[in-house]
């Protein structure tokens, strides 16, 4: 199986940077393809915690091919720090290990700006975006007026696509929302100097991975978000702005869909929301609060604090038939230890009738009531398993039903943040 898609089954945060690291270590290539400084993906070795937001999650690996899509929105002053960062705690990054596509879109001042500014419009119908420009510089890209990683190469077609831009964007954010305008002089010459230093890494990086793939070389392509938050399929406005899924790898690598051999949800055993928008099985108060207590749920980008609810069966069948899933890998079951019963989320019920279908209207969603089923809990720490019959009787049954719930097999299970605290239940994709 030499092409792997791994993808976020929930709304983000599933804890993909921790699975994607793992897998890591058997594949060649591992590809970023959507998305952009918006992610966090937290990888954990020892006593080191990194958190990664552009910059693929196999770069801890040695020797692997960290591949940043042409579906990525760049921000370079972030992929430049990520970079020193990850240098100075003795990480090696080079272009040897590292390479951007100058097809991937650029995050300029402007993109940062008026994601906030338009978030103030919104009013109560904001997204609750990162505040990081994702929108703003996805919406360049299909309005064509972007700017793409190449241009900072060149110095002319960088002057003039950005002087155009920002022509439109000072007039929007001084005139339109009241904000200050950005000095185009300054910015050019920033962005000149960015690409500059970016130059080494940039590459035809679709090319780069379809070769790879024909040579048989082993690629991961590694998703951000969650189908929850997919542009077209997701809760929609309440979404980021890209596939996040199998969907995008098409489109956001240059790679074809019809080459992609086998497709991993990631999901945690509870649910989290950061954002506002519809969550159908949040939970509220103590119960809440303890959840997010225990499972450290704080943004990895933001550090807002991550609404918590339940494991949604009928959102993650949807998640997996999406993206034609061949396993699931269910995170942070430990979490789940404290309590004495544990409510899943099994089907809805809308306008007084019970759906078991995931519904597609935001208005839809805010009306419904889900219905749980409660299964029983385990009550002891179990951190420390690694082996399947050694989990409590209570928590191989949550685990064993809740494949029955959602048809899909559960490939691999996590206890904890450190890199081996798994539970391996035949995920060997490269096998
Ligand atoms: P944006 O992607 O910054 O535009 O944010 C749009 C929505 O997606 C907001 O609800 C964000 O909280 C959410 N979001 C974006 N990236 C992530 C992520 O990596 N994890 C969880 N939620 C995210």
């Amino acid at each position: 199986m030499p092409t792997l898609s791994v993808f976020g089954a929930q709304w983000g945060d599933e804890g993909k940077g921790k699975i994607i690291d793992r897998l890591a270590v058997d594949a060649d290539l591992v590809v970023r393809y959507q998305g952009g400084p918006n992610a966090g993906h937290t990888v954990v070795v020892g006593d080191v915690t990194y958190v990664l937001h552009l910059i693929p999650s196999g770069i801890l690996h040695p020797e692997k091919l960290n591949v940043v899509g042409n579906g990525v929105a760049v921000d370079p002053s972030v992929m430049l720090e990520e970079i020193d960062g990850l240098v100075e705690r003795g990480v090696a990054v080079g272009p040897e290990n590292l390479v951007l596509s100058s097809r991937a879109h650029v995050i300029f001042t402007h993109h940062r700006q008026l994601d906030g500014l338009s978030e103030l419009w919104r009013g109560e119908g904001r997204i609750g975006t990162t505040g990081r420009g994702i929108g703003p510089c996805y919406s360049d890209k299909t309005a064509r007026t972007g700017l793409r990683v190449g241009d900072l190469l060149d110095a002319d077609t960088c002057r003039s696509r950005l002087t155009a831009a920002l022509a439109e964007k000072n007039a929007l954010i001084t005139r339109v929302h009241g904000g200050e305008g950005i000095d185009p002089v300054v910015e050019i010459e920033s962005a000149l100097a960015i690409g500059e230093r970016l130059r080494p890494y940039v590459s035809d990086t679709g090319a780069i991975v379809r070769q790879a793939a024909q040579d048989g070389r082993k690629i991961l392509f590694e998703g951000a978000q969650g189908a929850m938050l997919d542009i077209d399929h997701g809760t929609y406005p309440y979404v980021t702005s890209s596939n996040t899924g199998v969907a995008g790898i098409g489109s956001g690598v240059g790679f074809p869909p019809s080459r992609i051999d086998l497709s991993i949800g990631i999901a945690k055993a509870y649910c989290t929301r950061v954002g506002e928008g519809p969550f159908p099985s949040e939970a509220e108060g103590e119960v809440a609060e303890r959840i997010r207590e225990i499972g450290h749920e704080f943004g990895s980008t933001t550090g807002r604090p991550r609404r918590c609810g339940w494991f949604d069966a009928l959102a993650i069948r949807y998640a997996l038939e999406l993206n034609g899933a061949d396993g699931l890998v269910i995170t942070n079951l430990d979490v789940l230890s404290h309590l004495d019963e544990i409510p899943v989320a099994t089907a809805y019920i809308m306008g007084g009738e019970r759906v078991t279908t995931y519904p597609a209207g935001a208005a839809d969603l805010v009306s419904l009531q889900p219905e749980y089923t409660v299964r029983p809990g385990w009550g002891t720490d179990i951190t420390g398993v690694r082996h399947f019959d050694d989990l409590p009787e209570a928590a191989q049954d949550y685990v064993r039903w809740i494949e029955e719930e959602i048809r899909c097999p559960i490939k691999m299970i996590s206890i904890g943040p450190e890199r081996d605290q798994v539970i391996e239940r035949g995920l060997k994709p490269f096998a």
